[in-house]
């Protein structure tokens, strides 16, 4: 069975997307095996650590080893979260370069309209650096997440569906 990496760009225990993620993770069971890719232990990025982080190489292996990776992320600010970038800065410094031509995927949840769009494409920006192989469509963007999201669980059947959806075009592209 194919193995997907999740990478959540939310620390906190509450985050809706970290919900996306175990939902999507629920969900996509009968098409690909999905795991975490945890990035909570990264340090902030310095030069001078270059090559001598734990985390980070454990991390690299784990995307190395798999068939996908799929961004769970909030947008901040308009943009990409801190701690996610960070991530990618580090990983974009390690020699087994993980992300070289890996095929992935974004999907984010937001309680505002814009459904996390701007973050997608800075994301979809610098993984032109990195050589990822995104998905174009379905783009997953989902607005008023506090409608759909309640409890830790994602309420809204539509939502759900649309998640199936995009379960189906992964799988495909992953084969
Ligand atoms: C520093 C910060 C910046 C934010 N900027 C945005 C933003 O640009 N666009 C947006 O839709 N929501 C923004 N939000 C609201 C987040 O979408 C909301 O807090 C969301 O629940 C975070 O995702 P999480 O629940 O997975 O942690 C921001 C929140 C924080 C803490």
């Amino acid at each position: 069975m194919k193995k997907v990496v999740g990478l959540i760009g939310s620390l906190r225990k509450e985050s809706i997307n970290r919900v996306v993620f175990n939902e999507y993770r629920e969900l996509s069971k009968a098409h690909f095996e999905m795991v975490e890719g945890e990035i909570k232990n990264i340090p902030l990025y310095n030069e001078d650590l270059d090559s001598k982080c734990e985390p980070v190489s454990d991390l690299a292996q784990i995307i190395n080893e798999s068939d996908g990776v799929i961004f769970f992320s909030p947008e901040y600010n308009y943009s990409i979260p801190g701690v996610l970038k960070n991530a990618l800065d580090w990983l974009s410094r390690d020699p087994s370069k993980p992300f070289d031509n890996k095929i992935a995927a974004i999907i984010g949840a937001t309680p505002g309209g814009i459904g996390t769009a701007r973050m997608q494409y800075h994301l979809r920006q610098v993984g032109v650096f990195l050589n990822i192989n995104f998905l174009n469509k379905p783009e997953v963007m989902i607005g008023g997440a506090n409608d759909k999201i309640k409890g830790g669980c994602i309420t809204d059947q539509a939502t759900k569906e649309f998640l199936m959806k995009h379960i189906k075009v992964f799988s495909e592209t992953l084969k």
